[in-house]
């Protein structure tokens, strides 16, 4: 992993890539053109987490909610992630990236479920920036699994470690900066957990246009904010 560009940028960011639906409207473009956008702006955010020294980057890329989007757009974001996956491979892999989904990935046809396997499997042994993908993902269903989980083994008193422990994101540390785009302030059952002591970040950008400038922007905005969980 790469040092920090400044101590005092996050080491763990979460991103959600809001407003690819309004981008393409603009334009007279359907939504699907949007989230192919979005798709190029998060791959170019990626390569600059990775340059800034981010050390874990999470993005909310599909909720259990938007399974409820028409076939179209649903069928779309699907065609869109069976065709990204093998082409962004050797980005992946040349950036040392690790990859983890986070989420309820058997909702997936086994077409995509096998891209999504692979490219985890291939980049599992990387020691680089670590990438959360959550992909039909809902925060508090999270903890809802968490919580069955730790009673499947007879638990009956949990600790708050214990429900980390079970969390999807157990293995990187909780969101220091959560940055949503399109200039709506909700957090949509996003990392509801984890962002207990999150400093959030709101963009107007919708996340097409949303670059490297506006990135530093964000990471410039936390580096002047006072932490004090809670105390
Ligand atoms: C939110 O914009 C975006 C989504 C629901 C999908 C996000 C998908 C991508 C960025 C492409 C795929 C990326 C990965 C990493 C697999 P919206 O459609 O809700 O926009 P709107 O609010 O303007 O309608």
């Amino acid at each position: 992993m790469r040092q920090k560009a400044n101590p005092k940028y996050p080491d763990s960011i979460a991103v959600i890539m809001d407003g690819n639906g309004r981008w393409a409207k603009k334009r007279g473009l359907p939504r699907t053109a949007g989230h192919k956008a979005g798709f190029d702006a998060f791959v170019k955010i990626v390569d600059a987490c990775d340059e800034l020294g981010i050390g874990s980057l999470t993005v909310y890329a599909f909720s259990t909610e938007n399974w409820n989007r028409s076939e179209d757009e649903v069928g779309g974001i699907i065609k869109l992630l069976n065709a990204m996956i093998p082409a962004y491979m050797p980005q992946l892999i040349e950036h040392n990236i690790r990859l983890r989904l986070f989420g309820n990935i058997e909702m997936f046809d086994k077409t995509t479920r096998k891209a999504l396997d692979a490219a985890v499997d291939r980049l599992k042994d990387n020691t680089g920036m670590n990438l959360g993908v959550c992909l039909s993902y809902g925060g508090r269903a999270e903890i809802v699994r968490a919580f069955n989980l730790l009673a499947a083994e007879g638990k009956t008193v949990v600790t708050e470690d214990d429900i980390s422990s079970k969390m999807f994101t157990n293995e990187i540390p909780d969101p220091d900066l959560v940055i949503r785009t399109s200039g709506e302030m909700r957090i949509s059952n996003f990392l509801l957990w984890q962002s207990a002591y999150a400093e959030y970040y709101f963009s107007e950008c919708l996340w097409p246009d949303f670059d490297r400038e506006q990135l530093v922007k964000a990471f410039d905005a936390f580096a002047t904010r006072e932490r004090r969980y809670g105390k």
